[in-house]
């Protein structure tokens, strides 16, 4: 780390306050952030660590239509879910606050002033959407239109989902309200810009200065600068009546931009974990403030927030955002409205006590420089080979010999042989090999280093054999025991920012406080003589079965999900007139035989209630002719007359095709309906 800092402000992406957090937010953002923090709390640096809620923006308002409550409510149902379920996974926020605290709303509102009266923004008249009948502006997610590129007739004014193309909500054709349904009309609004274009030299040069940030967060920025014709200008105010009131005359019924506001959340929330030194975290020199946040977010905190605070003045901007790439489960994207998720609420109930395990399969798997995917079968795999084999089968030999041959009290190393030696003089090194990944972002890097120490007091057990030698060498036995124990000391310590559930349960096994980082360099932090606690076991096998259900409850997702999709039409739109042309009746199958020299026809005599007639169908290869004499049938009755196999077909028997292309009669299901009927 440069020495230059005394001082870090760690954030961690606020989240939308409408949903449950799943494992792709906690690979993504708050896992690696808590690593990060844990690591420097346990070198001794000055770190603070704050998140919260992000209450505003259309998202909460569009989830509030859809629960038939207020934003209000939605906000508080979810912000206390998810201040939980991070509790729960040990992420270690110092303040984990809400942009709906007064005193967000106060730091937004003074933010947006200052920059104001500086004359920081632009004021520009657009056209936007305006609902008549609900007397409001359509924020682009609240218009649905067909989509211009792929015809796909619930676009949003935003963005299409079937297709992926970003719009305009003006791109779309056939524009409706989501709110009343009726079209939209264009409507002239002034808001308040952010002039990016004009900042771009600034905003340049900030980035090269940051050239050492991560590959895949410095060429998103770089690939935003150097687009087409750079940066443009962008509201900061919008038309919209949930979020913070926009503190200037004649911007009534508008509220600040989200994007605005939330990232000042961080400093809102900073204020409120120290409201009498606050400003040491944002304003010193020797202060630095990293953002962790998931790729979409990279834009709004490599860009447009360093803009404002540029325009503001007088804060630090960010010096690092080591941001993450996304984390797919099962080959697919994780998706809320697919269900395709693993909620960390749902994970506790099925794998009590169990957090850290997720831990390290997320890390180990983090997405850190490209999209990675978690499957069930990788959990069970590390978890079983890695978890329980490696660390948790060498610390439960060395706990249990200790107190078989020693009845738990520190045997002491009489001498040490080479062997022992180099193991001791390899744990020395670890800490300052995870210390350097961990300070880069590499956290699968710092876990991999981590596992190995475990693997290395796993293999000198393995070779030296203490449970053989008992018989022949105590001496020896005692100096192998005090070196195992000595590693497993040194693992509590460097296993806290990863397994932190785990290290405090090692440091009372083995009956120490909690010991620092720094620590972790000498090879003597038990005492001889010392007695240990009673070994609890630290894993357990995550058997096949317990996989089965979770692969069995995705399952389950995946076909709720391809029976609610919404019907895709397989033919073009008709009109009313069109269909009423057809003369649709229900008739019975009188007589029925295959035609001959053929496979699929049959000739079938019909009741038509009015005449008989001869139709031809090519359903023998789904029905027996015996088999449907009486079968009530829909006939299309005015259809063109046409000769088939010699035979003249008079109309045609409605028939359904399934996916496999199997075909069934449609018919009425009241028996004795009588024949002649009218279908329409
Ligand atoms: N709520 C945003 C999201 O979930 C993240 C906001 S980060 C912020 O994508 F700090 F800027 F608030
Ligand atoms: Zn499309």
């Amino acid at each position: 780390m440069n020495p230059k800092f005394k001082r870090t402000l760690v954030t961690a992406a606020l989240p939308y306050a409408n949903g449950p957090v799943h494992i792709g937010h906690l690979a993504g953002c708050y896992l690696p952030s808590d690593i990060y923090v844990r690591y420097l709390r346990s070198i001794g640096h000055d770190v603070k660590f704050v998140c919260g809620s992000d209450e505003h923006g259309v998202p909460i308002t569009i989830k509030a239509k859809k629960e038939n409550t207020t934003p209000q409510a939605v906000v508080d149902k979810y912000h206390k879910i998810m201040g939980d379920s991070f509790k729960e996974f040990g992420i270690s926020f110092d303040i984990y606050s809400r942009t709906s605290s007064k005193t967000h709303h106060q730091t937004a509102s003074n933010m947006f002033k200052v920059m104001y009266e500086k004359g920081g923004f632009t004021e520009q008249v657009t056209e936007q959407y305006y609902d008549e009948a609900a007397k409001q502006f359509l924020a682009d997610r609240y218009i649905v239109g067909t989509c211009p590129n792929c015809a796909n007739p619930n676009a949003y004014g935003d963005q299409c989902e079937k297709c992926g193309s970003t719009l305009n909500a003006t791109d779309l054709i056939n524009p409706k309200s989501a709110l009343s349904g009726n079209k939209p009309v264009l409507k002239q609004t002034k808001n308040w810009f952010l002039p990016l274009d004009k900042l771009q030299p600034q905003i340049k040069e900030y980035l090269e200065k940051h050239q050492d940030w991560k590959p895949n967060v410095y060429g998103q920025c770089k690939s935003w600068l150097d687009s087409g014709d750079g940066l443009q200008p962008r509201a900061m105010t919008r038309d919209l009546d949930w979020g913070i009131p926009v503190p200037v005359e004649g911007a009534e019924g508008k509220v600040l931009y989200v994007w605005f506001d939330a990232p000042i959340g961080y400093i809102s929330a900073t204020k409120e974990l120290l409201p009498n030194n606050w400003e040491d975290y944002w304003k010193k020199d020797d202060s630095r403030v990293i953002h962790f946040i998931g790729k979409d977010n990279i834009v709004f905190h490599c860009i447009i927030f360093p803009a404002t605070l540029m325009v503001h003045g007088g804060f630090n901007l960010p010096d690092n955002v080591p941001a993450n790439e996304f984390l797919n489960l099962e080959g697919d994207k994780i998706s809320t409205s697919r269900n395709w998720a693993v909620w960390l609420h749902e994970y506790l109930l099925e794998f009590k006590d169990k957090q850290d395990v997720l831990r390290y399969t997320l890390c180990a798997n983090a997405p850190e420089s490209k999209d990675n995917d978690f499957t069930w079968k990788d959990f069970q795999t590390k978890n079983n080979s890695e978890l329980v084999s490696i660390f948790g089968n060498f610390i439960n030999r060395t706990l249990v010999l200790t107190h078989k041959y020693y009845e738990g009290k520190v045997p002491t190393a009489s001498s040490y042989t080479k062997e022992d030696l180099l193991v001791l003089e390899e744990l020395a090194k670890a800490p300052d090999k995870i210390s350097k990944a961990v300070e880069q972002f590499k956290f699968r890097e710092a876990l991999s280093e981590w596992i190995s120490v475990a693997r290395l007091g796993n293999k000198y057990l393995a070779e030296t054999e203490p449970w053989k030698l008992i018989k022949t060498d105590e001496e020896r036995v005692k100096t192998i025991m005090n070196v195992a124990l000595q590693i497993s000391c040194n693992l509590a310590i460097l296993s806290e920012p990863f397994l932190p559930f785990t290290s405090e349960k090692l440091f009372k096994m083995l009956n120490l406080h909690p010991l620092k980082w720094l620590s972790a360099k000498q090879t003597s932090n038990v005492p001889q003589g010392h007695l240990i606690n009673k070994d609890e076991l630290l894993f357990s096998k995550i058997e096949d079965s317990d996989v089965q259900v979770q692969l069995d409850k995705l399952q389950k997702s995946k076909m709720e999900n391809e029976q609610n999709k919404p019907l895709e039409p397989i033919k073009t739109e008709t009109s009313f007139d069109d269909f009423s042309k057809m003369d649709i009746r229900t008739a019975t199958i009188l007589e029925a035989e295959l035609v001959p020299k053929t496979d699929k026809l049959l000739k079938l005599i019909l009741d038509t209630g009015v005449d008989k007639r001869t139709v031809v169908s090519g359903i023998a290869q789904y029905y027996k002719p015996q088999n449907i004499i009486g079968q009530k049938v829909c006939l299309l009755a005015n259809l063109a007359p046409r000769k088939i196999k010699g035979i003249e077909s008079q109309g045609m028997i409605l028939m359904a095709e399934n996916q496999k292309g199997e075909l069934c009669f449609v018919s009425p299901i009241v028996n004795d309906f009588e024949n002649g009927s009218s279908v329409k």
